[in-house]
């Protein structure tokens, strides 16, 4: 079974998203729904995402891949269309079992760290086990093990400005990851660092996430990021879904040419040519 399921999701916001919904079917198009005051958000988006896998979810500002992420917690819901998590389908979550849900399956990481700044960074990554009803002793000693994974040994009783960027989302992550809950939900969470504090971070989430196989649903704008971490990697264009593959299918075989751009730009970053499809390493 798969750990996240989104099947024929399409989500429009606005004052009458049902009746934006019937138009855009009959064949109206983004304009049309804009000058109704609808935003088309994602078209049509059927996506499946095995348990202990690494999907990283990509696309330009405003293909809506924060809609996307959000519907899986429930913090969006589609116009049409229906999500499953380890075949739970949300939508049918009663307001208890939403918060069970919240605190036991799915954990969330923000791209602005989400930390509330008058609590330490012990308390601060503690909080999710502390809404879970958690022993102070219990859930101290769990987030003092995670903190200490992070890096963040020693730092304990700091408040969040006391750090630096990477290490608030270093706290952003042990919170995340203290709770145990098998699918991790991660909005963009390294755009706001430095490119090398972001490489940091990003190989200690590879290794933590082949540690304690967790399901993992990344959002990012960098191609180059999510070839890096992904098993798999859903490119998004005005809502729709354009591909999905591993990071070489994408790089190597992009669906069209508004992927081949991204990949082309990935290339450039690197300093390398453009990867050539039907090259073949040089026969020894
Ligand atoms: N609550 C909302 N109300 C109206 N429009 C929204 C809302 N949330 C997102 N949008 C619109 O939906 C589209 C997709 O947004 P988003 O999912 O945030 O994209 P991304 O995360 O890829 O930048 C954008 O056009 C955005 O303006
Ligand atoms: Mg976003």
């Amino acid at each position: 079974m798969p750990a996240i399921e989104i099947e024929g999701v399409t989500t429009i916001f606005g004052p009458r998203p049902r009746r934006a919904l019937a138009a855009w079917r009959a064949g109206a198009g983004k304009a049309e729904l804009l000058a109704g005051g609808h935003v088309l958000a994602l078209a049509d988006v059927s996506l499946s995402v095995g348990a202990g896998e690494f999907f990283a979810v990509m696309g330009l500002s405003g293909s809506g891949k924060s809609t996307l992420i959000r519907h899986v917690n429930r913090l969006v819901e589609p116009t049409e269309g229906r999500i499953r998590v380890d075949g739970v389908d949300v939508a049918g979550l009663d307001r208890r079992g939403l918060e069970a849900f919240r605190r036991g399956r799915v954990a969330m990481v923000f791209q602005h760290f989400g930390l509330l700044p008058h609590r330490t960074v012990l308390e601060n990554a503690a909080y999710g086990l502390e809404i879970r009803g958690e022993a102070r002793a219990a859930r101290e000693a769990v987030t003092r093990d995670w903190l200490g994974r992070v890096g963040l040994s020693g730092y304990e009783d700091r408040l969040p400005r006391a750090l630096s960027g990477g290490m608030r989302q270093r706290v952003g992550l042990a919170r995340a990851l203290a709770v145990g809950t098998p699918v991790l939900l991660m909005d963009e969470p390294f755009s706001a660092l430095d490119p090398l504090t972001r490489v940091e971070l990003q190989d200690e989430l590879a290794a933590l996430a082949r540690a304690h196989s967790r399901t993992i649903l990344f959002v990012t704008h960098d191609l180059d990021e999510a070839a890096r971490l992904a098993d798999r990697i859903a490119i998004l264009r005005d809502g729709a879904v354009v591909q999905v593959g591993t990071p070489a299918d994408i790089l190597e075989r992009p669906a069209d040419d508004h992927v081949r751009a991204f990949v082309g730009a990935v290339s450039r970053a690197r300093g390398q040519p453009p990867s050539r499809p039907f090259a073949s390493p040089s026969a020894g």
